[in-house]
C-alpha cells in the first residue's frame, strides 16, 4: 500500500515536472501556455441521447453563442479588429479559417506560428475557437489551397463538366489531391493537440462549403468510371436500395447523389485521419438549396450536404459529426424548415452562419427552440468588409449590437440551457416575417401564446387600445422568446419584445400562480422579485431588458 503511495507521489513528481518542461519550452517558443487545471480537461464531444443532442465541453453541455470572422481576418494583423467586435458581441466561441496555404505554403513545410497565436489571443479573451480548414474546397472553389496545388491541373485535377470543359473546382476523385489534403490536415491536428491540452479549439470544420456550381458532378475519364460503376454497397444498404448503378439505383438524382458521395468519402477521409490525431467534434456546412422547392442542381453547390443528399452524406462520412446549414436566407418560413431538415435525432442542429443583418438575430429563438447547439453570425468583425446583399449593410458597432441583445440574455445561463435542450424539453420561436402571433404546443396540457408589438398594459387586440399608438422600431421584425420545462406545470421563460401568455391546451380552470425573476449565478438559480399585477395581467412581457422567468401554472 505504502508502496503504492510512493510509486503514485513519483508519478506526479515527473508529470509535474513534464508539465513544467513543457511550459517553459512553451514559453520560450512562445507557444500557447496551457493552464495547469487545463491538463486534464476533457476533449469536447458530441452527445446524443433519446434523439436530443449537446455539445460537451469541459464535461458538460455548451451552448455555443459564436461569431464567424471574415475570410481574410485570418492573419495576426486583424485580429486587433477581431477581438473587440467578439467582446462586444458577447460571444462565446470564434470561428477562425485556417487556410492551407497558410500552413504550408512550401510543400511539406509547415508554420503554425498563426495558430498559436489565435489559441493563445482567444484564451486571452475568454473563448472558445472553432477552426474552419479551408483547403481542397472554399465555397467550392481551390482557392484558399496553396498554390503548388491549385497551379498544378496535372497533379491536382480540376472537374470537367458534361461538355468537357474544365471548371475551378478541384475533382474529389483523385488520391493525388486527397493525400495532400489529408497530410496538411493531420499535420493541423497534431498541432492543435501538441499546443491546446484544455481544448480551446472545440470543434473543427474540415473545408468549407464543398460542392460545384460549375457541374451537377466531374465528368472526367475516371469520375464516368466510377459513374457508370455500382452504386457502393453501404450506400445501398444505407438507403435501403437494390443494387445497381448509380442511373439504375438513383435515376434522374444520380449526378447529384454521385457526387455528394464522392465529396464526403474524400471529406471523411480527411476527418478520419485528423481526429486520429486528436478526436474533436467535427462537423461540415452547408450552402443551402430552397428548402421547399426542388431546384437546379446548376443553382446551388452540387454534392455538398444539402438536405436533399443528406442520407447520402450520413452514409458517406461517418466522421463528421454535423452537417450544418449556413443561413442566408432571410424568410422565417424558409428558415424554420431548414432547422427541421437538419435538426434530427442522427444530426444536432447547428448553425455555423447565419447572415449578419438585424433580420437574421430572432433566429436565434427558432434555432434554440428547435434544439440547436449552436449559432455563429458571419462576419461579424470590425475588418472593414461587409456581404451585403447576403448580411448587413455595414458592420459596425450596431450591426454587433442587434446581436448582442440576444447574447447578454443568455449568456448566463448558456450552460443551463444547452443541459435542459439537452435533458428536458425546450420550445422557442423568433417573431415571423408577418409579426403575428404564434401558440405553442408545451406537451400537451399547456399552451404559450408568444405576440409581438404589444405595449406592457392591455391588449393591441383590445377595442379599448385602439387609440394606442403602435410600437415604435418595429420595422424589422426582432422579437422571439424560449421556453424550457423545469417540472409538469414549471417553465423557465425568456426572450426578447415578446409577451408570453400562457393558456390551458384542455380548457381547464387555471392560473399563473407565480413567476420569480431572477438569474443564473455559477450554475446557480437567484432570486431577485416576484412579477405580480400590472407584470402579469396581460401576459409575461419581455422587454429589451435581460429577463429570465421561472413560471409555475396551477388549476383552481
Ligand atoms: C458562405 C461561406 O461559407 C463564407 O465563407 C462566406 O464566403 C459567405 N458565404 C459569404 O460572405
Amino acid at each position: 500500500m505504502k508502496r503504492e503511495v510512493t510509486l503514485q507521489a513519483n508519478k506526479r513528481n515527473f508529470v509535474g515536472r513534464v508539465a513544467s518542461l513543457a511550459l517553459i519550452v512553451a514559453a520560450a517558443l512562445s507557444l500557447p501556455v496551457p493552464s495547469s487545471a487545463a491538463q486534464a480537461a476533457d476533449l469536447p464531444k458530441l452527445v446524443q441521447k433519446n434523439g436530443r443532442h449537446a455539445l460537451m465541453v469541459d464535461g458538460a453541455p455548451f451552448l455555443m453563442l459564436g461569431v464567424q470572422v471574415n475570410n481574410s481576418s485570418n492573419y495576426p494583423s486583424q485580429m486587433p479588429k477581431v477581438w473587440p467586435a467578439v467582446k462586444a458581441l458577447g460571444a462565446n466561441t470564434v470561428e477562425v479559417p485556417v487556410a492551407w496555404e497558410q500552413i504550408e505554403p512550401v510543400e511539406g513545410q509547415f508554420d503554425f506560428s498563426y495558430l498559436d497565436l489565435l489559441i493563445r489571443q482567444a484564451r486571452q479573451n475568454d473563448v472558445k475557437l472553432v477552426i474552419l480548414w479551408f483547403a481542397t474546397w472554399k465555397n467550392n472553389g481551390p482557392q484558399y489551397a496553396p498554390e503548388w496545388v491549385k497551379l498544378d491541373n496535372k497533379r491536382f485535377p480540376r472537374l470537367i463538366n458534361a461538355k468537357g470543359e474544365v471548371k475551378n473546382s478541384l475533382s474529389p476523385h483523385f488520391r493525388s489531391t486527397l493525400e495532400a489534403d489529408k497530410k496538411a490536415f493531420v499535420a493541423l491536428m497534431r498541432h492543435i493537440k501538441a499546443v491546446d491540452a484544455d481544448h480551446t479549439v472545440i470543434m473543427v470544420q474540415p473545408e468549407n462549403e464543398t460542392g460545384a456550381y460549375s457541374a451537377v458532378r466531374d465528368y472526367s475519364p475516371t469520375a464516368q468510371k466510377l459513374f457508370q460503376g455500382p452504386v457502393p454497397a453501404e450506400l445501398v444498404r444505407a438507403l435501403g436500395k437494390k443494387p445497381g448503378t448509380w442511373s439504375q439505383v438513383f435515376g434522374k438524382d444520380a449526378d447529384e447523389f454521385f457526387y455528394a458521395w464522392s465529396i464526403g468519402r474524400f471529406v471523411d477521409e480527411v476527418a478520419a485521419a485528423g481526429k486520429r490525431e486528436l478526436d474533436l467534434p467535427m462537423y461540415v456546412n452547408a450552402a443551402l438549396r430552397d428548402p421547399f422547392n426542388d431546384q437546379d442542381p446548376f443553382t446551388y453547390s452540387s454534392g455538398g450536404p444539402t438536405w436533399n443528399v443528406l442520407d447520402v452524406w450520413k452514409a458517406a462520412a461517418p466522421s463528421i459529426d454535423v452537417l450544418a446549414p449556413d443561413i442566408y436566407m432571410r424568410e422565417s418560413a424558409k428558415v424554420r424548415k431548414t432547422a427541421e431538415q437538419y435538426g434530427r435525432a442522427d444530426n444536432a442542429l447547428m448553425v455555423p452562419e447565419i447572415g449578419s443583418d438585424k433580420a437574421y438575430a430572432r433566429f436565434l429563438y427558432d434555432i434554440l427552440g428547435a434544439q440547436g447547439i449552436g449559432f455563429a453570425p458571419f462576419g461579424l468583425d470590425y475588418g472593414g468588409y461587409s456581404n451585403y446583399p447576403l448580411g448587413a449593410k455595414a458592420v459596425d458597432a450596431q450591426a454587433i449590437e442587434n446581436f448582442a441583445v440576444h447574447y447578454r440574455l443568455l449568456a448566463p445561463m448558456q450552460r443551463e440551457w444547452a443541459k435542459l435542450s439537452f435533458e428536458g424539453k425546450v420550445w422557442g420561436v423568433g417573431e415571423a416575417d408577418d409579426s403575428k402571433a404564434e401558440t405553442l404546443d408545451l406537451g400537451g396540457r399547456w399552451t404559450a401564446r408568444i405576440s409581438y408589438g404589444e405595449w406592457q398594459f392591455g391588449s393591441i387586440e383590445a377595442p379599448w387600445m385602439a387609440k394606442a399608438e403602435k410600437q415604435p422600431n418595429r420595422e424589422v421584425p426582432d422579437g422571439g422568446a424560449l421556453i424550457a420545462q423545469l417540472s409538469p406545470n414549471e417553465f423557465l421563460v425568456t426572450g426578447y419584445r415578446a409577451r408570453v401568455t400562457f393558456g390551458s391546451a384542455k380548457g381547464e380552470r387555471f392560473m399563473v400562480s407565480r413567476v420569480e425573476e431572477g438569474h443564473f449565478e455559477n450554475g446557480k438559480w437567484v432570486f431577485d422579485r416576484l412579477w405580480n399585477g400590472d407584470q402579469v395581467d396581460y401576459g409575461l412581457n419581455l422587454t429589451t431588458l435581460p429577463q429570465v422567468l421561472k413560471v409555475k401554472l396551477a388549476t383552481y
